[in-house]
């Protein structure tokens, strides 16, 4: 078979790296993809959002499936793009329809969703400009601190979390003026709720499912989770408080509602469902629904997949995943996120990248990587992924810690605590 992945992250090369080792897959085609995956397939400059662009990627190169990365394509429909189209319309392409993937691109038709499906989740109220003074009303009501959420996409930055009510009235009224763009036309105001967080991954074809290893992730630039948000510092699996018991609440109050909840409002979802969850006192609420796997935890989870994901992903795509078995390696996964001085602030691109052949016992993945004149620069605010199997959580780490090391480019900062919190 011949795979086109969407995507340049490091999630893309995690995915490529386990892809390849599918003994399904004649060539792997990447677009646009990074370093990283130019050394595992061929990278096709094609902007992935761009539909046509896609189309004629696809017909060009004889692709028997197509698996998405990130959301914005999803969100903007390219499912239904595909089985719109008489040329596409067999090629199966991995990820929800349009309406699915409302679960990410909407935070209103996720906490309805989950409402409607009795899914256990923070309460919260949707508000837009008519409806402020509910809002105000609504925020008087919580505890503090108080949560506010863009509706819509807001590249991982629309979720404001404030002490003081005064001030979350304010940011409430600035978010509905359009402080976020037309993100934040509707705002969802949230409960808080307080304990720890996980990323729970499921893949479906619409019927049934497969509950892939869990992770997690740590997403703030300072160690302690201290600081602003990034895209996301490193990752760890298994978590050790998703114990059997946890993961038993996870399958029936939130994975099966779910699925049952799509089908029966006739939503079709081939694809991954990433749900952020949150640990309260043993019990889990859902935070987010994510319409892609997540990043960096796909650095993790792939590592930690035995079976051939193209066999999954044909499951997928032919509505048997049921018959598929999901083996998982019982080894710990990390993975440390090399990034760009400076970032999640401005950050400079096209600093060379020292060290990546020196590495030894680790899995490099690439994030934000191009090559010039035969080197490797750095092209995005985080860089290189660094992962590796452990027996335990600290071997694991030990591992990707010593080659964090070894690799070098000017700026390069990295968390040292990875994990810090599940000792
Ligand atoms: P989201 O984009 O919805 O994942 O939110 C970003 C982050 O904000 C989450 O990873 C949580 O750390 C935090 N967060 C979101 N909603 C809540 C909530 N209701 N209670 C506590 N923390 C939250
Ligand atoms: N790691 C969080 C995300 O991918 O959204």
């Amino acid at each position: 078979m011949n795979i086109l992945l969407l995507g340049s992250g490091g999630r893309e090369n995690a995915f490529a790296w386990k892809i390849k080792q599918s003994e399904k897959v004649d060539k792997l085609f990447i677009a646009p993809g990074n370093a990283g995956t130019a050394m595992l397939g061929i990278n096709l400059p094609v902007n992935i959002n761009d539909f046509q662009a896609v189309k004629k990627a696809t017909l060009e190169n004889n692709i028997d499936m197509v698996v998405v990365g990130p959301e914005e394509p999803l969100v903007n429909g390219i499912y239904d793009f595909f089985t719109a189209d008489s040329d596409l319309k067999n090629i199966p392409l991995i990820g929800p329809s349009m309406k699915g993937a409302m679960l990410e691109g909407s935070k209103d038709f996720a906490k309805n969703f989950m409402n409607r499906h009795e899914i256990p989740t923070a309460r919260h109220k949707s508000i837009t400009r008519e409806t402020l003074s509910c809002g105000i009303e609504f925020l008087k009501s919580l505890n503090p601190p108080y949560v506010l959420k863009a509706d819509g996409l807001a590249a991982g930055k629309g979720v404001l979390i404030i002490n003081d009510l005064q001030e979350a009235e304010k940011e409430l009224s600035m978010m509905l003026e359009g402080s976020f763009g037309k993100a934040s036309e509707k705002v969802v105001i949230e409960e808080f709720l307080t304990g720890i967080e996980c990323s729970v991954f499921v893949m479906t074809d619409g019927k049934s499912y497969k509950i892939l290893p869990e992770a997690k992730d740590y997403k703030r630039i300072g160690e302690g989770d201290t600081g602003p948000n990034t895209g996301g510092m490193g990752a760890v699996s298994p978590v050790k408080f998703a114990s059997k018991k946890f993961m038993g609440k996870v399958e029936k109050e939130i994975v099966i509602p779910t699925i049952n909840g799509l089908k029966e409002e006739g939503i079709i979802y081939k694809g991954f469902i990433f749900i952020g969850l949150i640990n309260v006192n043993g019990d889990p609420k859902v935070i987010e629904y994510n319409c892609r796997m997540g990043d960096p935890e796909t650095e993790v989870v792939m590592l930690r997949i035995k079976s051939d994901i193209i066999d999954l992903l044909e499951g997928v795509a032919r509505e048997n995943l049921a018959e598929k078995a999901l083996e998982t390696d019982s080894r710990f996964a990390s993975t440390v996120m090399l990034v760009a001085g400076g970032y999640p602030g401005s950050y400079q691109k096209g600093k060379v990248i020292y060290g990546l052949d020196d590495t030894d016992g680790c899995i490099i993945f690439h994030a934000g990587t191009k090559t010039k004149n035969g080197l490797t620069l750095t092209n995005g605010g985080r860089v290189i992924a660094v992962s590796a199997y452990g027996k335990r959580m600290e071997d694991a780490l030990q591992l990707s810690y010593y080659n964090a090391a070894v690799i070098d480019f000017d700026g390069k900062q990295y968390r040292k605590d990875i994990g810090f919190d599940l000792r």
